[in-house]
Parts: C-alpha cells; structure tokens; sequence
C-alpha cells in the first residue's frame, strides 16, 4: 500500500515509465563464459561494503601517530562490535582487490577490451591504480610496525622511478621519511581523495557499459544462445553472487579478525621475514630476480622500468590488438594475456610460500 502511494507520488513528478523502459530494454548477451559479466557487479558491490564499514571506523579513528595505533586498539577492545567492523573492512579490502583481478583478468582474456570499449578499458585500469593505493593508505593506517615498513618499503620503491620517481616519493611521504607528515596525507588519500577519485572514475565506467552493453567474445560470436533480459533474470543472478560474497566476507571476518602488530616506531629496525600485502606479492618477487647491479645502472631502478613497460603495455593493449578490435581472433593477444595470467599467479604463490 505505501509502496504504491510513494510509486504514485514518484510518477507524478518523474517518468518512472521511462526508467521501466531503458530496465526492460537491457539486455544480456548468453554464451559460455557469461559467468566473467558477475565480475564487475562483485567488484562493485564490494567497494559499497567498504565505503560503508569505512564511515564507522572514520567516526572513531584518530590520524595522529601518536593515538593511531591506540584508537585501532580502542575499536577492537571497546567499541561493540567494532573488532567485527573493522575485521569486515579489512576482508573486504582483499575480496575487492582479489575480484578486481578476476574482473581485469576476464576482460583481458576475453578481449572484452576491443573496439568500442578501450575508454571502458581505461576507467577500469585507472581504478587498479586507485585501489591498490586505496589498499596501502589503508594498510598504513594502522600505524604498527609492518605497516609503517611496508609504506617506507613502498614509497622508497616509488622513489627509484627514473626522473620522477624523486619527486612522487617526496609528495607521497610528505617529506624526506615516513613521518606524522606522511600520515596525515595517507589519510587524506584514504578518505577523501580516493574516494572521490573512484566515484567519478567508477561512475564513468558503469555510464560506458550501459553505452556499449556487454560484449561478446570472439570466438562464442556463432555459438551465442538467446539474450537474457538484464531485468530481473541476469539481475537476480547479480544477488545470488553478492550474497555469496558477503557470506565468505563475514566467515573470514569471523574466523580470522584483523590482527594489529606492536605499534610503529621509526627508530626501530624493520622487522624480519616482513612481506607486503599479498596483491604486491608478485611484484616484491620481480624485484627479487634482479641483481643489486647490473652494469653501472642500479639493479632496482632497471627492474622497477621493466615492471612500469610491462603495466603501460596492458595499459596500451586495446590500442595495440588492432585484430581484435577488427572482429578477427588475435592468438599473439592471447599468449600474452595467459602469460600476464601466469607470470601473476605464480609470483603470487611463490612470494607467499617463500
Ligand atoms: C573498482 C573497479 C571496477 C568496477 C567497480 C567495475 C565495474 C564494472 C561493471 C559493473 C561492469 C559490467 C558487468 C561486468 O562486465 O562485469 C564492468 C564491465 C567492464 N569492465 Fe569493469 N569495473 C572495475 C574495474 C575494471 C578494470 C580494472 C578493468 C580492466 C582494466 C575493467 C574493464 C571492464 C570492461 C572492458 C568491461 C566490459 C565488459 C564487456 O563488455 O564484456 N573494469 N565493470
């Protein structure tokens, strides 16, 4: 009854007809790798969880090295329920990075990236940037000592880009070391900059699928079934995978809460054995192939350029696959796409049994 007189009251000030229309008119392609059109929806719905556990631990946390730590402390001990808060956001932040690889990773296989989507492709590559920082900003946060390496290990790794690497470590730390100067901008970053940045980037991305619609793979182009209205069939489906997802996202926050190190201090020396967070793993290792020297260059600065040319390759790669993007099967794309795919597991798995 009350839903039928706010319907009502909505209709005579909107065209809610029109809304029904474009929600009927949605339509979604069915082949055999539909399973990759969930990706994005997960991604998305991860990052609203994150967005909404991150304004309850905002009310609480103080951006000050000195009661940082303390106040992490206090939401975990104190609060009711806040070791549950703040274990669901740091479980989130690794299911939305870790569904944000498998949605990049779908779309680089399935090409999803080719003539007219490279701008849908763009979007999508400049949110990996910003959640992974989103990821390391909040990991500092804590102000414990693995996290207060991790940034000083990170940032330093930023500082051996050749030319710029120097002034972008500068702006990050907000001086010359990882100091109070340095939180206070990661909690800029983490709560306004980042946030804001993805709401545009994000928005843009979502306005661009509804533009182009879901594409269909090369290869499923002769064996495609009948399309599925978006509204409701492939939508309920979009709840069963968010309902999935919140499941394991409150199992592992039950099972496993958020731990908190001893907190930092910046005289101490880093602690041994220290690994970064498991989406630089594969990165960490990479560094690792490379000798301290390598002729006269500096052995870290050669393999921190190998790693940007690589990341500006997939960047560039709807440019660059112009068979793709002609309707013709690239296999050269698809080599390298599997070897991207590989070479990103497999750092991944070694760094963390390492
Ligand atoms: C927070 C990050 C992101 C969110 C929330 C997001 C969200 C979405 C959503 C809801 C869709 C439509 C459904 C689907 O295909 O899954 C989509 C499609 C797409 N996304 Fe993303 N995305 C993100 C990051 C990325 C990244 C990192 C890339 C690749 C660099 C990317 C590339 C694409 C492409 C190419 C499509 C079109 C797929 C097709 O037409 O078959 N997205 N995204």
């Amino acid at each position: 009854m009350i839903s039928r007189r706010l319907e009502g009251w909505i209709g005579e000030r909107y065209d809610i007809e029109g809304l029904r229309r474009i929600l009927r008119a949605k339509y979604v392609p069915s082949h055999r790798f539909e399973a990759s059109y969930f990706t994005g929806g997960l991604t998305l719905f991860l990052l609203v969880i994150q967005f909404l556990t991150g304004m309850g631990l905002a009310l609480y946390y103080i951006p000050h090295s000195e009661y940082a730590h303390k106040s992490i402390v206090d939401i975990m001990t104190k609060l009711n329920m806040g070791w549950f808060f703040r274990s669901l956001h740091h479980w989130g932040a690794q299911l939305t990075i870790a569904s944000l690889f498998i949605h990049f990773f779908a779309n680089l296989l399935l090409k999803a990236y080719r003539k007219p989507r490279e701008l849908l492709w763009v979007t999508g590559f400049i949110m990996i940037a910003v959640l992974v920082f989103f990821g390391l900003s909040g990991y500092f946060l804590i102000w414990d000592q693995r996290a207060f390496t991790a940034v000083r290990v990170a940032t330093g790794g930023a500082g051996s880009l050749p030319l710029i690497g120097g002034p972008i470590k500068i702006f990050l730390r907000g001086g010359i070391d990882v100091t109070q100067e340095t939180l206070t901008r990661f909690y800029a970053f983490h709560v306004s900059v980042l946030p804001m940045i993805s709401l545009i980037i994000i928005g843009l991305h979502v306005l661009l699928v509804q533009v182009h619609g879901m594409s269909v793979p090369i290869s499923q182009k002769d064996r495609e079934g009948r399309p599925q209205p978006f509204f409701p069939n492939v939508f309920y489906k979009d709840l069963i995978v968010w309902l999935l997802g919140i499941g394991v996202l409150v199992t592992l926050a039950v099972i496993f809460p958020a731990a908190i190190g001893m907190k930092a201090d910046p005289m101490a020396p880093a602690p041994e054995n220290i690994k970064p967070e498991w989406y630089f793993l594969f990165l960490f290792q990479t560094l690792k192939l490379f000798p301290g020297r390598i002729s006269v260059f500096n052995g870290e600065t050669i393999a921190i350029t190998v790693i940007s040319l690589a990341v500006l390759f997939v960047f560039l790669v709807p440019f660059l696959d112009k068979r793709s993007s002609a309707g013709k099967p690239s296999p050269v794309f698809t080599y390298i796409a599997v070897s991207y795919l590989v070479y990103f597991v497999a750092m991944t798995v070694i760094g963390f049994l390492d």
